[in-house]
């Protein structure tokens, strides 16, 4: 914070020193002084004056702490809610907070590292009984994976950005269950954002990373079941939806990755046992095998109902 106080009140000196640049320019007595120094420093005043506010926007958005109050809860932690848990953090939570992709979530893995801009660094977080769990309620937990904010109510900048937000309350819970009830894991490694002031101008200033709407009241999963409904949710628990589209129909390229496509035409050719053998070995029917940016080891561990319904949803008409 401190720094990009210091580097903000560098860029706003330097705002100032070209604006009076400009000023001695203008005031100059040589005609081509009045000309060219006075566009050049002029130009310079606007950049680094836009440069100003942008940054000063985005570090007054990037430390506003949400309104969404913290729910009272206290989540029990049964055997089942346990196991539940574990299955759901297998899929996806394993992925980021994981150690090179595997259990303990003792976290430490700097996900700024893969965006192309020096934006500081975005550490996932220790999320074992030995990490951050120690000084966090159950209600923390439930409205930092739910709406996306961290203890001190800033946006958690990576984490809100997920499609676990849509999770039902009791899976919310059963995953809070399954994260106290690992093994300690003691880790020096800070977790959560280090945005420096560029990452503040960019994502927060520039709104590429827009806070998401908040989400109130519960949240309740369709029956499980072979149902498009159902379906749907295993999309969301398997986290398809993140890079499919939320409805499963493919997503453009974007600043922040390439293209993904719709596999809703490739699915409707295949049978229910053929879409179970694609996930479970990242091959098709035809032999040829699914390119690396479809993580089908991830969905291999889902357990053959969820895989039957997804195989539904994605059949039926789109929703
Ligand atoms: C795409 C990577 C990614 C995935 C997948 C992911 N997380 Fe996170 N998570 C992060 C990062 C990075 C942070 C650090 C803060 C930030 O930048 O969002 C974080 C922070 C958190 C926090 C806040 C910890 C604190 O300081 O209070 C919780 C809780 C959390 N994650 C739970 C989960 C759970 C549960 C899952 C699975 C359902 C999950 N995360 C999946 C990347 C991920
Ligand atoms: C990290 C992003 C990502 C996630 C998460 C993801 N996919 Fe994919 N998926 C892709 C990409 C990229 C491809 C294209 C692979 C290719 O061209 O070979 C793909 C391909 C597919 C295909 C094959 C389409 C074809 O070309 O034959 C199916 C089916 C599919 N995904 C289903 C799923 C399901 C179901 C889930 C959730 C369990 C899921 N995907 C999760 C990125 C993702």
């Amino acid at each position: 914070m401190i720094i990009n106080l210091l580097v903000l009140l560098l860029v706003v000196s330097l705002a100032v020193l070209f604006g009076w640049l400009c000023y001695r320019a203008i005031r100059a007595r040589k005609l081509w002084v009045k000309i060219a120094g006075g566009l050049a420093a002029g130009l310079l005043t606007l950049v680094f004056g836009a440069i100003t506010v942008i940054s000063v926007i985005g570090l007054a958005k990037m430390n506003a702490a949400t309104s969404i109050p913290v729910p009272n809860i206290k989540i029990e932690g049964t055997p089942a809610q346990i196991a539940r848990g574990q299955y759901i953090a297998s899929l996806g939570c394993v992925g980021c907070h994981g150690v090179k992709e595997q259990f303990p979530l003792a976290g430490g893995t700097d996900m700024a590292g893969e965006i192309p801009m020096p934006i500081g660094a975005i550490v996932t977080s220790n999320l074992t009984p030995g990490g951050v769990l120690k000084d966090r309620s159950d209600g923390e937990l439930f409205r930092a994976i739910r709406n996306g904010y961290g203890k001190d109510g800033k946006l958690l900048s990576f984490m809100s950005q997920l499609s676990y937000r849509q999770l039902s309350d009791d899976d919310i819970k059963a995953v809070i269950a399954f994260l106290r009830s690992q093994q300690p894991v003691t880790s020096d490694q800070p977790g959560g954002d280090h945005i420096n002031l560029l990452g503040a101008a960019v994502f927060f200033g520039a709104g590429m990373l827009p806070a998401p709407a908040p989400i109130e009241g519960v949240i309740t999963a369709p029956p499980r079941g072979a149902t498009p409904e159902y379906g749907k949710y295993a999309a969301t628990i398997g986290d398809c939806r993140g890079c499919h589209g939320p409805d499963m129909t493919g997503t453009p390229a974007s600043a922040v990755g390439p293209a993904v496509p719709n596999p809703r035409p490739f699915v409707a050719t295949w049978t229910r046992e053929q879409f179970i053998q694609v996930m479970r070995t990242g091959t098709r029917p035809d032999g040829s095998k699914l390119a690396p940016g479809m993580p089908w080891q991830s969905a291999s561990k889902m357990i053959d109902d969820d895989l039957t319904a997804l195989y539904m949803y994605l059949k039926a008409p789109v929703q």
